[in-house]
């Protein structure tokens, strides 16, 4: 696992951002894999810059981690309308090769099936960016999640749901359950670039960098992928040996 340590959350989304582009570079119909919440935000403002200076990013397509389960598409907090609002739109991708999963499905087991068929079908994903929550899930796998894990529903944890509650007007508004790439899924990817900042995340990141490879922190799973690179700030590095 490479770990690279530095100053703060602007120079890990230049850093992250910068990996990706040169990807693109090489690779013009790259197969992205993309993370919500705060920590790619960053990294998504570089790529915009690096897109309008003249990144070709026509040909890219994306694969979202994850969705809620029960949030219509316009909902503002379900993760379609927030990966349109963050990735497609800013950064000019065509909507048709943008891809979530479909957290109102009636029958879910059968989404997260042909979830996995879309990522095979496209040829796997190439570089997979992730966060990491303070309880060292990626994607939404939580803590106890299999090593072994596909696409597929899970409960969301009460820490995980807490610490969303700041993108909802209510607590009880966040949903329960999601449809998750699993840990399985998320190996598959040929790179993974994993950004954290600040100290909520420094206790995840010792674990998941310098603890055994374990179920309990399932970002620890990376330690099995031969191209993940973990960019952390100085905040996010503090527990570290
Ligand atoms: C989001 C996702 C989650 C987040 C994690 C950290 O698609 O899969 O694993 O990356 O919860 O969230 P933030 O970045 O908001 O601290």
């Amino acid at each position: 696992m490479e770990v690279v340590i530095l100053a703060d959350e602007r120079e890990v989304g230049a850093f992250a951002a910068g990996r990706i582009a040169s990807m693109i570079d090489k690779h013009p119909d790259a197969v992205l894999g993309v993370a919500t919440g705060s920590s790619p935000q960053q990294t998504y403002r570089v790529l915009g810059e690096q897109v309008a200076a003249g990144l070709d990013v026509s040909r890219v397509s994306a694969f979202a981690l994850d969705e809620y389960v029960g949030l219509p598409g316009d909902h503002p907090q379900s993760y379609h309308r927030v990966i349109a609002e963050t990735v497609t739109e800013p950064l000019g991708l065509d909507p048709s090769r943008v891809h979530v999963p479909d957290g109102m499905a009636l029958d879910l087991d059968a989404a997260c099936a042909d979830y996995e068929d879309r990522i095979a079908a496209a040829g796997g994903i190439d570089l997979q960016l992730l966060g990491i929550g303070a309880n060292g899930h990626i994607g939404f796998n939580e803590p106890t999640s299999s090593l072994a894990s596909r696409t597929r529903v899970k409960t969301l944890t009460a820490r995980t749901r807490a610490d969303n509650a700041r993108f909802f007007d209510d607590p009880d508004q966040v949903p329960r359950q999601c449809l998750t790439q699993g840990l399985a899924t998320i190996l598959d990817a040929h790179t993974t670039v994993l950004v954290a900042t600040g100290t909520a995340k420094a206790r995840a990141i010792a674990r998941i960098v310098e603890g055994p490879v374990q179920a309990l922190w399932p970002g620890s799973v990376l330690q099995l992928h031969r191209r993940a690179t973990v960019v952390v700030d100085e905040a996010a590095a503090a527990e570290l040996e």
